[in-house]
């Protein structure tokens, strides 16, 4: 049987992480995968988490099932989260998936289930695994203009015009906040207007939200998301804890939707139990319980909150650092799109041959489009990369 299996593709970012691993360079510098590291190159174990885990070891008395949707108690300290006051119960479902990949794919299979002919659009470019999951559930998708590689800044005019190609009922991926793989965002004006195109053209909206707190803020990162929660019936929401926890192995990730009304809502919550239970039965809990417990608990979630800000103040004065660096070196204000994007990653504009070369010479690892993990740096290697993003000719 298994000599009919055909060979998959390799996964770009899994492959780079391999091939970083396999550098024998002591100097090499790792801006790949999406992973947060601090000065030292670790990825900490965040402090309100290790304070979960000591107490939940003295406290959990067992480990039977949780239930097949999770524990609602994570559904509802995550959902508040993400959508504060916008979140309206009523029209809310909720399943705990085994991170932000889980809820992607599970929230592909209820497109699936409920409108198999639908189109699922795509920002080009997105993080790779969108499309592949896409593709591998048998669904049909297509791209809308989202990146101006002049500008390094979002083609907000293309994407309003691709997005009026839409028909009712296709699902229109978004990124909620720090997109993925640009690092460029909406602001809240065209978030407003890509919600009210939505709505008016009965597409749904599929936000992945995995980055919040790495942008401007924890509040300030789910703005667009609450508002188009707001202003549109039906949308999906698939959030990731690995980042903003810094949970990554954990698998803790929650598939949200909101239905045009209660009705509605409570079938809906049926079918996500079901996916749970055909796909996995039920989700992790470990990082599920550790993010409730720190979200219900004032003391932890301050704490939390601290750590996560100096996570992405960090992230921000790199930015800002290999910006002026670059100004310096190029005596030109060209990567000045380094200090404006927002999150993890900054697609540089480099060919496929200058991140190549950068790789060859400099030991530096960025994805193949030119995506760079700004978490990746510390302040003796914005240096590095600078001299050999100037040497590769970018
Ligand atoms: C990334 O984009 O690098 C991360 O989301 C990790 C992954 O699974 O690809």
């Amino acid at each position: 049987m298994f000599n009919s299996l055909n060979a998959q593709p390799v996964d770009k970012i899994m492959a780079l992480m391999q091939m970083y691993r396999e550098d024998p360079r002591d100097n090499k510098i790792d801006l790949g995968v999406g992973v947060y590291k601090n000065a030292q190159g670790v990825t900490p174990v965040m402090r309100a988490v290790k304070a979960a885990e000591k107490v939940l070891w003295d406290i959990e008395s067992t480990k039977s099932y949780t239930g097949l949707a999770g524990d609602p108690a994570y559904s509802n300290a995550l959902s508040g989260l993400v959508l504060g006051d916008a979140k309206d119960n009523t029209r809310l479902s909720m399943a705990a998936q085994p991170g932000g990949t889980g809820a992607i794919h599970q929230a592909v299979e209820l497109i699936k289930m409920a409108n198999p002919g639908a189109t699922i659009w795509l920002s080009a470019p997105t993080w790779p695994n969108h499309p592949s999951i896409i593709k591998h559930l048998g669904m049909t998708m297509a791209e809308y203009r989202y990146f101006d590689n002049a500008t390094r800044a979002v083609d907000f005019d293309g994407m309003i015009e691709d997005l009026k190609g839409v028909k009712a009922g296709d699902a229109v991926l978004l990124h909620g906040c720090c997109h993925n793989p640009t690092g460029a965002n909406l602001n809240f004006e065209q978030w407003k207007e890509v919600a009210a195109l939505l709505e008016a053209k009965g597409a749904i909206p599929f936000i992945d939200i995995a980055y919040q707190g790495f942008g401007d803020g924890l509040e300030e990162d789910v703005a667009g998301v609450r508002l188009i929660a707001q202003a549109v019936p039906e949308v999906m929401i698939a959030a990731s804890c690995s980042k903003n926890f810094g949970i990554y192995r954990e698998r803790t990730g929650l598939l949200m939707t909101l239905s045009a009304n209660a009705d509605q809502a409570g079938i809906t919550q049926q079918n996500l139990t079901h996916l749970n239970r055909q796909n996995f039965s039920f989700p992790p809990d470990h990082g599920a319980r550790l993010v409730t417990m720190i979200l219900e608990d004032d003391g932890l979630k301050a704490d939390w909150m601290a750590e996560l800000e100096e996570v992405r103040l960090g992230m921000l004065s790199l930015r800002q650092q290999l910006a002026d660096e670059l100004r310096s070196r190029t005596n030109s204000d060209r990567f000045g799109f380094i200090a404006e994007h927002r999150g993890m990653f900054s697609r540089l504009g480099a060919t496929p041959e200058q991140v190549e070369k950068m790789r060859v010479d400099y030991g530096i690892y960025m994805v193949g489009d030119s995506r760079l993990n700004i978490a990746g740096l510390n302040k003796d290697t914005v240096p590095v990369l600078a001299e050999a993003i100037v040497a590769a000719g970018v």
